[in-house]
């Protein structure tokens, strides 16, 4: 068995008087320690995914399992310790506290699980050794986006997912993420999944779900990812 498998999940939702398909039937696999990019355009269902492998949303029906367990069977309790424990978020909006410093926010996370790894040091290794006690507003794009790299991994989590996480940076300052994002899944093992829409970026992964109106067009597997420096777009 997989690291993570979805297997036959589907997701819909309910807007007035209409039903929106957001998942239909999707199923895929991924190993541990591996960088995943979903691919797709506006729509086609990878935030959905995102959520539900995040334990932030649950599934109609369908299996969703992480390392072994399944938590489309898990009840608020369960989830909540899951989402706890187990998993780091990173959104396209950084979404940090305006008024917590860069190690206040990173500490926030870190307080509330047992294994936390150390937020000064988690914070030197996204290269913000210089911003451990500045402010949010006091950092530019790429520098809050390693911060909230740095909360959701000061956690230790299993799973590292990130919501286009380049979304709103320059190029050169995306790129310094996604080095970051792979070095992760390269140098800790850690399983990494990177929503995106941006089809340049998808060479650097080691496997790739395409996602066409809520559904897995395809999956790919990678076996020589492109260095970062050599894409473009
Ligand atoms: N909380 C929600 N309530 C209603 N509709 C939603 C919700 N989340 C997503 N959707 C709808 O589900 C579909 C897939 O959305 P999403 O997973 O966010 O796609 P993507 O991230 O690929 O842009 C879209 O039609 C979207 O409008
Ligand atoms: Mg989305």
């Amino acid at each position: 068995m997989s690291y993570i498998e979805l297997i036959n999940s589907n997701k819909s939702y309910i807007v007035g008087e209409s039903k929106i398909d957001a998942n239909k039937d999707v199923s895929f696999q991924i190993e541990q320690g591996e960088l995943v990019i979903v691919l797709g355009a506006s729509g086609a269902g990878k935030s959905t995914v995102l959520n539900l492998l995040g334990g932030m949303d649950t599934n109609d029906s369908g299996s969703i399992i992480i390392d072994g367990k399944d938590i489309a069977g898990y009840n608020n309790k369960q989830l909540c310790d899951y989402r706890r424990n187990d998993v780091g978020f990173v959104f396209q909006f950084y979404n940090l506290v305006a008024n917590l410093s860069a190690k206040e926010n990173v500490d926030l996370a870190s307080e509330i699980v047992s294994d936390a790894l150390d937020s000064t040091q988690v914070l030197i290794d996204v290269g913000l050794e210089k911003r451990i006690n500045n402010f949010p507003a006091q950092l530019s794009g790429g520098e809050q986006q390693r911060v909230a790299i740095a909360r959701a991994i000061a956690k230790n989590p299993k799973i590292l997912l990130c919501d286009e996480p380049t979304g709103a940076l320059d190029y050169n300052t995306g790129k310094q993420v996604l080095q970051l994002l792979q070095d992760m899944s390269r140098e800790k093992h850690t399983t990494v999944v990177i929503v995106t829409h941006n089809a340049a970026i998808a060479p650097i992964a080691d496997r790739i779900i395409r996602m066409q109106d809520g559904k897995v067009k395809d999956t790919t597997i990678n076996k020589e990812p492109q260095s970062i420096k050599d894409i473009e777009w």
